[in-house]
């Protein structure tokens, strides 16, 4: 086995923590009962790319229980967390290649080690690995049975693969599951977005002006999260339709020219470049605080900020000061990354339960439907979608009613009005 962490020494300390997030994932927990039967996966390699966390411990956990050989690296420098990389090598005797603030160099090479290991399966999030393997490992392509996409920005990016011509293996959504995004995306996001903030600045959110700019369903959860702690929160939008939303859902929506005069608080979570710019910067009060949630760090931009500063020092953990030339400060929090999985932990359990228990069962699907799924980028079945829920309602105690005959022989009907 071959592996690059920072340091093996710290395997129990991420045991304990990794054992600690298993509490709250019953979901995974089932599906692992059944794959240690059933072994979906012997003999076949896995190759992933997802932030290193007690979370994806879990998840590569259950893939060794279905028979998978797994590779693992970081689908982001700063979100992995290197007790957890020693545990995964220690207890699970599988591949990690990741340590916390890597290079962009080491992360690359790191992809390319998990490619190395000829996957036949790929798990991403963000389509790093699967874009490197169509841009520079054409080669490993035909061993390919097809992948999964963690998030928003990944499937963007396969969708574009794919309208492009360039795509060459299936690949699956797993974001667009809705018991993945109207959960993981909404109120995974929405608490570990919080926590960051609060864990990096510890300032009251209570009483401020909150701005967040993007309201699909990570600014939503941001949004809904910072309302619930006292802030007057302000959405800025490019799509008339989620403005109108964020209007009725009782924000206030403003452009962005406008929300950078009055924030305390500036949160990017739309997916795009520049959404803070230098014209920004110039507008903001002082002691702004800026942070993205969005999946590349791209979404403000770092480098007009930079050239614009007199002076730029660390303040604490995860906080550098930018100090202009009228001596205004702005403060950038985890170096404009996820600051949800930079400053603290990523999403809790609870909810990585359901996004992980799609990408397990969409692995499995893969599997068992080889060489009939085409090239192009798929929806989770259904039936997996809803799999996922009523485990979930079942392992929280929570049951439902069932339609009667009446009511389904209703439902199907046309002729029947009032
Ligand atoms: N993405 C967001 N939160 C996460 C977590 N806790 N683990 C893995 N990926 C994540």
């Amino acid at each position: 086995m071959n592996y690059d962490i920072k340091d093996i020494s710290l395997a129990e300390a991420g045991k304990l923590r990794i054992d600690w997030a298993r509490m709250k994932m019953p979901v995974l927990d089932l599906i692992k009962a059944r794959f240690e039967k059933e072994r979906p996966f012997e003999g076949m390699t896995i190759g992933a790319c997802l932030h290193v966390t007690t979370e994806t411990a879990n998840l590569m956990d259950v893939l060794k229980a279905g028979g998978a050989t797994v590779g693992l690296c970081a689908s982001n420098p700063l979100s992995t967390q290197d007790d957890v990389t020693a545990s995964i090598v220690e207890h699970l005797g599988m591949s990690v290649f990741a340590i916390h603030a890597e290079d962009k160099q080491t992360y690359y090479k790191h992809i390319h080690s998990v490619l190395d290991m000829k996957p036949v399966i790929t798990i991403d999030d963000g389509a790093d690995l699967v874009s490197t393997l169509h841009k520079e490992r054409q080669d490993l392509l035909p061993n390919i049975i097809g992948g999964m996409e963690e998030t928003t920005t990944g499937v963007i990016r396969l969708r574009s693969l794919a309208k492009n011509g360039a795509l060459k293996v299936p690949m699956i959504a797993v974001n667009d599951a809705d018991t993945k995004h109207l959960f993981d995306n909404r109120y995974g996001t929405g608490q570990s977005t919080m926590d960051g903030i609060m864990r990096a600045t510890n300032r009251l959110v209570a009483g401020t002006d909150f701005v967040v700019c993007g309201y699909g369903w990570c600014g939503r959860g941001a949004a809904m999260r910072a309302k619930g702690l006292g802030a007057r929160v302000i959405i800025t939008e490019v799509d008339p339709v989620r403005a109108l939303e964020a209007a009725m859902d009782g924000f206030r929506v403003m452009p962005m020219s406008e929300a950078a005069k009055i924030g305390d608080f500036f949160l990017t979570a739309t997916g795009d470049i520049k959404v803070i710019a230098a014209k920004h910067f110039e507008a903001m009060k002082d002691g702004a605080i800026v942070c993205n949630t969005g999946h590349f760090n791209v979404e403000i931009d770092i480098e007009a900020l930079d050239a614009m500063a007199v002076e730029r020092r660390g303040i604490r953990r995860s906080v550098e000061e930018f100090k202009l030339e009228d001596g205004r400060r702005i403060y950038l929090l985890a170096d404009g990354r996820l600051v949800n999985l930079s400053a603290a932990e990523g999403h809790p359990s609870s909810v990585m339960d359901m996004s992980f228990a799609n990408q397990a069962l969409c692995a499995e699907y893969l599997v068992k439907n080889k060489g009939n799924i085409s090239i192009g980028v798929h929806e989770v079945p259904k039936e997996i979608d809803d799999m996922v829920a009523s485990s979930k309602l079942a392992t929280m105690g929570i049951s439902i009613d069932t339609l009667t005959e009446e009511q389904r022989a209703y439902l199907a009907a046309w002729e029947m009005g009032t």
